[in-house]
């Protein structure tokens, strides 16, 4: 199993190698976590790269070994493959070791520029929260029908070169058939039942940090901790273990 955590600065995303976290996706979230923001739809490319940088800096100082993914914000990559591919090499030269970029079948052609071009990618499929104001809000994703089109976008994916998908508040039995179906493309889930190849988080939400309310699947890992290191150590023995996610908490069905 892979772990993945976000973090946005040097000392957390430092912790986070220190815990055993293996990959540190700087997300766009950090425009909610850290910015305040209402969505991640305001994000800008300047402000993905500082935040990129700052990580990156973080984990050569400890002389870590985490794999940084960097997030392509809104607009960063919708106009054109040219303008993908500058935004793209615009977070590499942060620091970034691969792209995360959000969207189905639309962004094949996009994947396949960026992947035969040296950048490795990472797709994002299910609720994809840049979009959230046409999928209506934060809801589950693939269910009944829509599964047939969600998956049709992954076995695309995978075709393009993505090398790694997240697949956020998908159902559980959907995600783990995914798993099984795309040999060459590692599912991460968020939200999607413990059937992928890792997991993600948002850090402040597993450490019990954060203003709003925790999505449903969120676990706190930071209870009976003594330490922010502890707590991400905990995660990342929870994923290894299989104990986290428990289906039987977070079945999307
Ligand atoms: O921006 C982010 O943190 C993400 C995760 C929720 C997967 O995309």
């Amino acid at each position: 199993k892979i772990t993945m955590l976000t973090a946005y600065d040097a000392t957390f995303a430092a912790v986070a190698d220190a815990a055993g976290v293996e990959c540190i996706l700087v997300g766009d979230s950090l425009g909610m976590v850290c910015q305040g923001l209402s969505s991640t739809v305001g994000v800008t490319l300047d402000t993905m790269c500082y935040h990129t940088e700052s990580v990156a800096r973080g984990i050569r100082r400890v002389q870590g070994t985490a794999w940084i993914v960097g997030d392509m914000p809104f607009g960063s990559y919708q106009e054109s493959k040219e303008q993908a591919l500058r935004s793209a090499t615009a977070l590499m030269q942060a620091g970034a070791h691969m792209v995360k970029l959000e969207g189905g079948g639309w962004t094949t052609d996009t994947v396949r520029f960026l992947v035969e071009r040296g950048i490795p990618v990472c797709a994002h499929l299910g609720l994809t929260p840049q979009t959230v104001h046409a999928l209506g809000g934060y809801r589950v994703q693939g269910r009944g029908d829509s599964a047939t089109q969600l998956r049709q976008e992954a076995l695309a994916l995978q075709d393009a070169g993505a090398a790694m998908l997240v697949l956020e508040m998908v159902p559980e039995p959907l995600s783990t058939a995914l798993t099984q179906e795309l040999p060459s493309c590692h599912t991460i889930g968020i939200g999607a039942g413990n059937g992928t190849a890792g997991q993600v988080l948002v850090m402040h939400d597993m450490l019990g940090v954060n203003l709003g309310k925790n999505p449903k699947f969120v676990h706190n890992f930071m209870e009976g901790q003594a330490s922010v290191q502890a707590a991400m150590s905990a995660y990342v023995a929870a994923v290894k273990n299989g104990t986290f996610p428990d289906n039987a908490k977070h079945a999307w069905v």
